[in-house]
């Protein structure tokens, strides 16, 4: 069974009679307001990302477009300074221009590298087709088909980032599987945003490591969340952890 991201709030509803109303328990009461708060909060993100208010972006990238969170797919956005970074990271790791990105599952990514530089080559590998809107840059991708995509692509990307929908051992096999079905071999960087808890098998899959930059969500998130890579980043990312 997958192991879902999940959204810091328990929901409890108590026990009544048929007839009742339903009546919410104090702690249940406590965890709605915060959910509203939260929604409320994410709602203000997205609109200050679209409408280019607020943020603290530099402005660059202040217009960035991002379609509503569907947690069914468990979409949780980053919030607009992890997404920022990690584009700046990418961006700095592409040393000329024909370097070639792939974005496996992470759209928000994808979507601040173009604003921050359209030229670059970007492709995104997403199961929901709302990314249609991204033309030939977007690839229909299943995790659970993990080297249905298209031949062309294998072995072409020099920057593969990833950031897999489940925290299961399954879910991390597959997405290696394109990863390394992506990346060309001995020659890429590569970047994964997942859970503290596949940092063992992300080590073992694909000789990553957690760098000390800690990825955020605009949902709160009960997972703690790290970025895995097979570079030393040196200073860039706040480095790779020491081995604890
Ligand atoms: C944890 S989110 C990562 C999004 C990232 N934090 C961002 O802001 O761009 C996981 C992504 O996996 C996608 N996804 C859901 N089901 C999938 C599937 N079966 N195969 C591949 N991707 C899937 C979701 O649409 C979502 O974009």
């Amino acid at each position: 069974m997958e192991e879902e991201l999940r959204t810091g709030k328990n929901d409890t509803v108590n026990d009544t009679d048929d007839d009742d109303p339903p009546v919410l328990s104090s702690r249940a009461l406590a965890a709605l307001k915060e959910f509203l708060e939260e929604q409320s909060q994410s709602l203000a993100n997205h609109e200050s990302l679209e409408t280019g208010g607020g943020g603290g972006g530099t402005g660059a990238e202040s217009d960035v477009a991002l379609v509503t969170e569907d947690w069914r797919l468990s979409q949780f956005w980053y919030d607009p300074e992890t997404a920022r970074t990690v584009a700046q990271e990418v961006l700095s790791l592409c040393s000329d221009s024909n370097y070639k990105v792939a974005c496996i599952a992470c759209p928000t990514l994808y979507a601040y590298l173009k604003k921050i530089d359209p030229n670059i080559s970007v492709q995104l590998l997403e199961y929901d087709e709302r990314f249609e809107q991204y033309g030939s840059d977007f690839t229909f991708y299943d995790y659970n088909q993990p080297e249905d995509v298209p031949l062309e692509l294998k072995h072409t990307y020099q920057v593969v980032v990833a950031d897999p929908p489940y925290l299961s051992k399954e879910c991390l096999e597959k997405v290696a599987q394109t990863i390394s079905f992506l990346a060309r071999p001995q020659q890429s960087y590569l970047l994964l945003l997942t859970g503290e808890v596949q940092r063992g098998r992300a080590a073992e899959l694909l000789g990553l490591h957690p760098c000390n930059f800690q990825p955020r969500h605009s949902t709160k998130l009960g997972n703690e969340f790290r970025l895995f890579t097979n570079y030393d980043p040196g200073e860039r990312l706040g480095g790779w952890e020491l081995e604890k």
